[in-house]
């Protein structure tokens, strides 16, 4: 009967909110489908029903008579809708690639089938799921996603669905005036949210993210939509869903405002509606489709260094030198394509970068408790003396056109491309890596570039796969598809096209260099790819590839680590101070400023550009020394924060509608985001600058660089934060707590220093928090033995007459090995009166009281020492306030 109801109710939205019009459609492509039979199988997991085409189109090629939608609830939360030809298998992504395990519901079923006035519905619904399908007896068929606790309808699509061989489209009507959407990525925006009337071109290119507006070098067709109402304005207003659509073909996508098309170049179209309903919801349900955010090392959030052009040896160790003279934090010494030989994977320039001096550097910089990296390209020289290709060679693992190898050219110049759709490539290039490991360099990560595939040739087309007859908005100007890549009617393993495969290069190179690292070091393999797909941060880290050093691009790296969390890939990070061209030291200096605070934090600089490490200017490098002394005082935090995305999806850095999704000026913002649900960036992105008018969501926010220093906003609003030259804003809102441990030059150091809690309470007294402990390197994080790795979670709430902070112990083994005292426990928010008097003691697991050390400071600053308990011991501290 709810359903009935539902139907009526989503009738009347449709009739009377114009909702149903076509206005905004770009051009309509198709007469569309008539829907046939409509079944659910008895065990009520999937729904059948057959579309036959109306009438047929010329435009991109002869329509598919017949097609099958198949409709699931895969989980609770997640709907799957699949419409595929029915008579002819086609190409999707196979399931080795990103699995689509369905733990599908047995309570759904097809409810109705009856006809109404107007329209004959099949409402397809579970009663433990909060989404509703249902399937338009409308000539044509259309159909309709909605959320049933608010009748909201979340994807509606009209007029005419178009499905030919090379050819799809699909467009769902949005409530323009109540949606807010992200993602559809990767593009370069100014804006996180997404602008209406903007088009979305997805093929994996190898264009500098300097550019806004066109494809780059990941494909994610993935949005989320926040509701900020919901239609009957009862519910508050952050209601979220997510949109998937699963497809590895070119795509544009339009987004009208108040709709979104499809226009597909191959494969099926495989949706998939996440529930939410909260923004954090639908990442823990997305990520539990395409796979849960990789764990990184601990040291990955330490402090990289890089450039394209640091000549030998001894240029990278003077660098070393500088960051140490400087007292700088620097964790990763990198290495761009400079240290190979002729630009060949897997080789050392003998002249340049010796093998023995490298193992000598690689030596030094593990005896001082630092990392090194280096960078690797797809294509394998074909230079016959050259042993990686001797073995590919033998093995056949490169990518065919027309019969023979695919000859591309890229920094090596001929070179071919290892086919990691086939099956043995996985092997053959972990066995490289290895071979260079232990044969040649010890490296600790590895850095996959140019893996979109980017070409410096553009072979000729050779057949329609090559010129599809539907152009998408490649390099935003309609290129052909076969431009500077590996051309569409090339063929990988299984006889699969290019065409099809194209944009899963990035994602099946990082499979298989993930897997060929963790073979080879048995540890946590740290790797940073630029090409991604839907499922890429399963493996990988992401940096937002080549920036200019402007700065516009200052301001586009938080919307682009922004939308790479939104992807599923929270290790992400722009190139610090700018890629191509030179910085100035106003620039690097605001940038630092910002990128200590990025998950990922890598400063990077093409060939062409001056030095622009951290200690080359003074003001640059005092202010560093500030920004990244707090972000290693918070590694603990992000660290955590790697284990919640881990088990949950939850970005590292996020925007702030995640933690205050029923503040709707919240979704607009792009300028400032969230490290976790509590800690606020407001970083200057401009020059000349002194001050940042920064939005406050609703609470008490303290600068986590002077808890001194807070702003209390009322009910959300912009405050205007003075922030000179050398300095940022950074608050933490009331309600988290934080570990934290002590500043120092590496993140072995650093976690080997006391810990400071910060306790930082909401008007009610309550804060919560955890932190998770282990030694930052096992392949599994918090996966193995129950003595590898902690978790404490901290809580506090008001007593009679004061506060009391709880620290509960759900696994202590490995924090107690490290015997960490916890040297402070700061308080903030307390709102004390000049002549209130403090005064508190501990109590452990016993019962056993010891008397604290309390002061009170400026602006109710409350810090207590003597705590006699250890990290991973229990304790709870009661504070009484007289006064
Ligand atoms: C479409 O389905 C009809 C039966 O409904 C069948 O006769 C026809 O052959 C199918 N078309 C194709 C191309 O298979
Ligand atoms: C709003 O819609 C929901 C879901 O359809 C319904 O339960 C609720 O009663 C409606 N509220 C009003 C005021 O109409
Ligand atoms: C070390 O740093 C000081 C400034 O702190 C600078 O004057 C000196 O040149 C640096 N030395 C080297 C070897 O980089
Ligand atoms: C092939 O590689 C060898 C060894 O690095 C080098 O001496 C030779 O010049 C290369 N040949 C070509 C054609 O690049
Ligand atoms: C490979 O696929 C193409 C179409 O993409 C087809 O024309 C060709 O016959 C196939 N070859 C084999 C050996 O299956
Ligand atoms: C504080 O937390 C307690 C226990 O979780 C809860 O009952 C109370 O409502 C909270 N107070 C405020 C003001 O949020
Ligand atoms: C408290 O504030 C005053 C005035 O700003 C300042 O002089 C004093 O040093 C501060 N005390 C502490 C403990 O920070």
């Amino acid at each position: 009967m709810r359903d009935f109801f539902l139907f009526l109710f989503l009738l009347h939205l449709c009739l009377f909110s114009g909702s149903c019009s076509a206005a905004g459609v770009q051009d309509v492509t198709g007469n569309g489908y008539n829907l046939g039979s409509v079944n659910v199988d008895p065990s009520g997991k999937t729904l059948t029903a057959n579309l036959k085409l109306i009438q047929a189109t010329s435009a991109y090629g002869p329509d598919i008579p017949n097609l099958t939608v198949f409709a699931s609830f895969d989980t609770d939360d997640r709907l799957r809708v699949r419409i595929t030809d029915a008579d002819n298998q086609r190409w999707e992504i196979p399931q080795n690639v990103i699995s689509r395990e369905s733990k599908a519901s047995t309570r759904a079923a097809l409810i109705g089938g009856g006809r109404s006035l107007l329209r004959a519905d099949h409402v397809f619904s579970s009663p433990d799921s909060d989404l509703v399908l249902t399937l338009h007896d409308t000539s044509p068929f259309t159909f309709t996603v909605a959320r049933r606790s608010t009748g909201d309808v979340l994807f509606d699509t009209y007029p005419a669905l178009v499905f030919k061989d090379m050819y799809l489209e699909l467009t769902s009507s949005l409530p323009g005036d109540r949606a807010s959407l992200y993602g559809l990525g990767e593009h370069t925006k100014r804006s996180f949210k997404l602008s209406p009337n903007d088009m979305f071109t997805m093929w994996n290119a190898d264009i500098p993210s300097g550019n806004p507006n066109v494809n780059l070098y990941g494909s994610h067709p993935f949005y989320m939509d926040v509701r900020s109402s919901s239609p009957n304005a009862t519910s508050a207003p952050g209601s979220t869903h997510g949109v998937l659509l699963l497809n590895s073909n070119g795509m544009d996508v339009f987004y009208g405002g108040s709709s979104i098309t499809y226009k597909v170049i191959g494969g099926v179209l495989d949706f998939y509606f996440f529930a939410g309903p909260s923004p954090l919801k639908v990442m823990d349900q997305y990520t539990e489709l395409i796979g849960r955010p990789a764990a990184m090392p601990y040291w990955s959030f330490g402090f990289h260094q890089c450039k394209y052009g640091y000549k030998s040896v001894a240029h990278l160790e003077n660098v070393v030198a500088g960051y140490a003279n400087a007292s700088l934090p620097l964790e990763v010494m990198w290495t761009d394509i400079d240290y190979m030989d002729k630009y060949k994977d897997f080789t050392l320039d003998p002249v340049n970068f010796p093998v023995d001096r490298m193992n000598q550097f690689v030596d030094s910089l593990h005896k001082n408790g630092q990392k090194y990296v280096v960078i690797l390209d797809p294509g394998i020289s074909t230079n016959e003396s050259y042993g990686t290709y001797q073995r590919g060679m033998k093995q056949d693992i490169f990518v065919k056109r027309g019969g023979s190898n695919y000859l591309g050219n890229v920094w090596p110049g001929p070179v071919y491309f290892p086919d990691f759709m086939n099956p043995k490539t996985a092997q053959f290039w972990a066995d490289e890596i290895d071979i260079f490991r232990k044969n040649m360099l010890p490296v600790d990560g590895l850095w996959i570039d140019m893996n979109e595939v980017a070409n410096f040739w553009t072979s000729s087309p050779m057949n329609s796969l090559d010129q599809p007859p539907y152009n998408i908005n490649n390099y935003g100007n309609r290129q052909p598809i076969y431009s500077r890549t590996i051309p569409a009617s090339a063929t990988h393993y299984g006889n699969i096209s290019e065409y099809n495969a194209h944009n899963l290069h990035g994602l099946l190179q990082s499979i298989a260099t993930h897997d060929g690292l963790i073979a080879s070091t048995g540890k946590r393999p740290f790797l940073l790819t630029r090409s991604t797909f839907v499922g890429s941060g399963k493996y990988a880290a992401h940096w937002s590839g080549d920036n200019y050093a402007q700065w516009n691009d200052l301001g586009y790296s938080i919307p682009s680590i922004l939308n790479s969390g939104l992807f599923g890939i929270p290790m992400a990070g722009a190139d610090i101070c700018g890629f191509i061209g030179n910085t100035n030291e106003e620039l690097c200096r605001r940038w630092i400023q910002l990128g200590a605070f990025y998950p990922f934090s890598r400063d990077h600089s093409d060939i062409r550009s001056g030095p622009q490490e951290l200690y080359v200017w003074d003001s640059v490098a005092r202010s560093a020394k500030k920004v990244l002394g707090l972000r290693y005082r918070l590694l603990p935090y992000f660290y955590t924060l790697m284990y919640e995305a881990h088990l949950k999806g939850s970005p590292i850095a996020r925007p702030l509608f995640f933690s205050f999704p029923e503040d709707i000026n919240t979704y607009g913002i792009s300028t400032q985001f969230m490290v976790g649900p509590g800690v606020m960036v407001s970083p200057v992105l401009t020059s000349n600058a002194d001050a940042v008018d920064a939005y406050f969501p609703k609470g008490k926010w303290f600068n986590l660089f002077d808890y001194s220093q807070s702003v209390a906003s009322e009910s959300g609003g912009y405050v205007n934060l003075a922030t000179p030259y050398d300095s940022i804003n950074v608050h933490v809102a009331g309600g988290n707590i934080l570990a934290m441990q002590g500043e120092a030059l590496t993140t072995e150091a650093a976690q080997q220093t006391p810990f400071e809690i910060l306790v930082v309470v909401d008007e009610g007294g309550n804060a919560s928090g955890e932190v998770f402990l282990d030694d930052g390197e096992t392949v599994e994080m918090g996966g193995e033995g129950s003595d590898q790795w902690s978790l404490v979670s901290f809580s506090s709430g008001t007593e009679e007459k004061g506060l009391k902070v709880k620290a509960q112990v759900v696994n202590g083994a490995y924090a107690l090995k490290l015997s960490l005292p916890i040297e402070k426990v700061v308080i903030l928010g307390m709102e004390l009166k000049g002549t209130s008097k403090v005064t508190g003691v501990s109590v452990d697991s016993q019962g056993k009281i010891t008397n604290l050390d309390v002061s009170v400071g400026n602006n109710s600053v409350v810090e207590i020492k003597g705590l006699p308990q250890l990290m991973g011991e229990e304790f709870e501290i009661k504070l009484e306030i007289d006064g």
